[in-house]
């Protein structure tokens, strides 16, 4: 590791070095390019947004599967908090019709309702109408300056998002799905590598092993290369050195998840927060069995018990919500699927959002001070 402060003058305040300035920060009228990534599950909570904004990044509210009610009451809320952008995030994907075996899937949910106290089942859920098409609309309606999609191709949304003078970020994880976004009209394009905590923002399901898997570090530059448009790097940037490398790379900035997982406002539950300190580099798997989409999370009984079948997404979230749920409410971490990327033994303790913004930045400065005072 660099270890800057020995190069540099204690003096030099480096948090404003030039290369921070990027055409991100000027498009979004921020600070810093560090864009905390919308997390769904009630994680990016409109305090972690605005905390995140107000120290000069760009906070993303998670809006999967929230109803349009909700969405107008979060932006209120994080408009209570801040007078600073910030940005609201759908999961677009659509329902996948690809049918599975689910009888192994609900014989291990039963067992973990009989652990958890809840009466098993065994019916296949009835999938309710997507919310999220008025959802967006509602977004959109309550002044959301920037939308940001993962999971899904953005064409059918960005032109009512421009009518309405939102930015468009869209998150994609192949070069193809870029050139798709960019030629949708995506304003930003994030680049998702392989080590990114969270669902795998394909445009459409594929099953496991044949999901694409770049690394972030293959992937960014490559998108740089393929669009116009600015790029975001995606997956395993959890620090300053991850910022510089991004930019390095070509990025204009970075979208980060993990990191923020453990900032004192995220709506993560004691026993989650407690599993991403004890995890190591390694701790993470790829599986589709707690949505039916393959995501990163840290391994545990429900990865470990639902490997074997699945329902389609999604059904197979449906089916477990109330598994999750309770989970949640018991503060169980082996039953409820703990999204997390692969850097995440870089998050060492609970810190307010603002203070992880503004370490990353200084670092960040510092690191690309240091290597430029070496020319
Ligand atoms: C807990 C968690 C929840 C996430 N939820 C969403 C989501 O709702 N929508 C989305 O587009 N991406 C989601 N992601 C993925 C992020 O957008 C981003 O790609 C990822 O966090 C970047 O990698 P990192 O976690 O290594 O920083 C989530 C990631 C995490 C860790």
């Amino acid at each position: 590791m660099l270890n800057a402060s020995g190069i540099l003058g204690s003096e030099a305040d480096m948090t404003h070095h030039p290369a921070l300035h990027t055409r991100v920060t000027e498009m979004l009228g921020i600070r810093y390019p560090i864009i905390q990534a919308g997390m769904g599950f009630g994680i990016a909570t409109p305090e972690l947004v605005a905390a995140v904004s107000n120290a000069g990044g760009l906070g993303i509210f998670g809006a999967m599967m929230v109803p349009p009610d909700e969405v107008r009451a979060a932006i209120a809320s994080i408009r209570t908090l801040t007078d600073k952008p910030f940005g609201v995030n759908f999961v677009i994907a659509p329902p996948d019709g690809h049918s599975r075996n689910p009888s192994s899937m609900l014989d291990a949910l039963n067992r973990h309702r009989s652990d958890l106290g809840l009466p098993a089942s065994n019916s296949l859920p009835e999938i309710p109408p997507s919310t999220t098409a008025a959802s967006i609309d509602a977004a959109l309606e309550a002044g959301a300056r920037v939308l940001s999609f993962g999971l899904g191709d953005p064409t059918s949304y960005v032109e009512l998002a421009h009518q309405r003078g939102a930015k468009v970020i869209t998150m994609v994880a192949t070069v193809q799905e870029a050139k798709i976004a960019a030629k949708a009209g995506s304003d930003i394009i994030a680049a998702q590598g392989y080590d990114a905590g969270g669902h795998r923002s394909n445009f459409r399901y594929s099953r496991l092993p044949e999901t694409p898997m770049v690394g972030t570090f293959a992937l960014v530059p490559q998108v740089v290369d393929a669009v116009d448009v600015p790029v975001l790097a995606a997956g395993g940037v959890m620090d300053g050195r991850g910022l510089a490398a991004a930019l390095a790379l070509g990025a204009q900035g970075v979208m980060m998840g993990t990191r923020f997982l453990t900032a004192k406002e995220s709506g993560i539950f004691p026993s989650y927060r407690q599993a991403l300190f004890d995890a190591v580099d390694s701790s993470t798997v790829v599986s589709d069995a707690p949505t039916g989409r393959p995501a990163r999370s840290i391994r545990n009984r429900l990865t470990d018990d639902l490997k074997s079948a699945s329902l389609p997404y999604p059904a197979q979230a449906i089916a477990a919500i109330d598994v999750y749920q309770t989970a949640r409410a018991q503060d169980r971490a082996d039953l409820f699927p703990l999204w997390a990327g692969q850097g995440l033994r870089m998050a060492v303790r609970e810190q307010p959002a603002a203070e992880i913004v503004e370490e990353i930045a200084q670092q960040a400065g510092e690191i690309l001070g240091a290597l430029g005072a070496r020319h």
